[in-house]
């Protein structure tokens, strides 16, 4: 039975394309029950440099996964398709297909704009705007053009409780972003992205460039996140995945996904010797 959530993520799905989405897709999203991401046989290219190979996944619904590898196994890189962040670099080419609630992003019929709204990112490094801490936030609602249909205000701050900054700043919104500390920054940022009230986050070490009482702030926050949104997180921390991860995806040398499962299972008993030997630490 389709429930009142059911209905209006297909309102989102149809907001997300220009054209009418097939039956064909509905069922395709119907069948991957909870997977609001899954790729089949995705390949990624920078020139004839091959970052991806053949990786399927499905990500599922209002849980934290966990992205982890070695450094150039294609973490980025595969967080960056998701969004279709890859379109700004112009050697970059994905072959394969990568479902959003089952209609391929990229069809011809999907504009990366809207398709951002609903799938938002945050970097390793907090990159908040020149602008008030308010205006940070706002942007992600102008950008969108959705600032005359809410009360911007109202919003700004539902966006900044959700990032756990409110308390800390709401006497200060005038104040430029860049002025927080390290910590606040990256959770002003984490504010910019949930403003315009996505599906999905996508967060590459997010917490990497940040002390330890910041980073666990984060984490904290992630979890909270998961209740409402879908989290997928690249780290190098392997302890950080383990915490805070429903499952873990590990990709290793030459853009493989190696293997998937319930982060337990990855961190206690991976089915793989080359993944043991990555989460041990024995090379990577
Ligand atoms: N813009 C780009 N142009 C050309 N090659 C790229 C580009 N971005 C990444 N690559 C290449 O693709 C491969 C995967 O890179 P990616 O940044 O996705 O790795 P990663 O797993 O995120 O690494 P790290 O842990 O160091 O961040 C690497 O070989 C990298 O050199
Ligand atoms: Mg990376």
């Amino acid at each position: 039975m389709a429930t009142e959530k059911d209905n209006e993520r297909s309102a989102d799905e149809r907001s997300l394309i220009t054209t009418e989405v097939t039956a064909e897709a509905t069922n395709r999203s119907d069948s991957r029950t909870n997977s609001v991401i899954t790729t089949t046989d995705l390949d990624v290219y920078y020139g004839d440099e091959r970052a991806l190979d053949g990786v399927d996944i499905g990500i599922p619904e209002n849980r934290v996964t966990a992205i982890i590898g070695p450094s150039g196994c294609g973490k980025s890189t595969f967080l960056r398709c998701i969004n279709r962040m890859n379109d700004q670099i112009d050697s970059c080419r994905v072959d394969g297909t990568l479902g959003f609630h089952g209609k391929n992003v990229y069809d011809d019929d999907v504009d990366p704009v809207a398709l951002r709204r609903k799938i938002g990112m945050v970097f390793q490094k907090p990159n908040p705007f020149p602008k008030s801490i308010y205006d940070n936030v706002a942007y992600g609602l102008r950008v969108q053009g959705l600032e005359d249909d809410v009360d911007l205000d109202e919003e700004v701050e539902r966006a900044l409780r959700g990032a756990a900054l409110w308390d800390e700043v709401n006497d200060q919104l005038d104040s430029s972003g860049l002025d927080l500390s390290g910590g606040q920054q990256q959770r002003l940022c984490i504010a910019r992205a949930i403003a315009p009230d996505p599906e999905v986050i996508l967060m590459d070490e997010p917490t990497s460039a940040l002390d330890p009482v910041a980073a666990s702030k984060i984490e904290d926050l992630i979890d909270d996140l998961a209740e409402e949104y879908t989290v997928v997180i690249v780290t190098h921390n392997m302890q950080q995945a383990a915490r805070i991860s429903d499952r873990t995806a590990v990709f290793l040398t030459g853009g493989n996904l190696v293997e998937y499962d319930e982060t337990a299972t990855i961190f206690e008993n991976p089915e793989h010797d080359r993944v043991e030997d990555y989460i041990t630490g024995k090379f990577g």
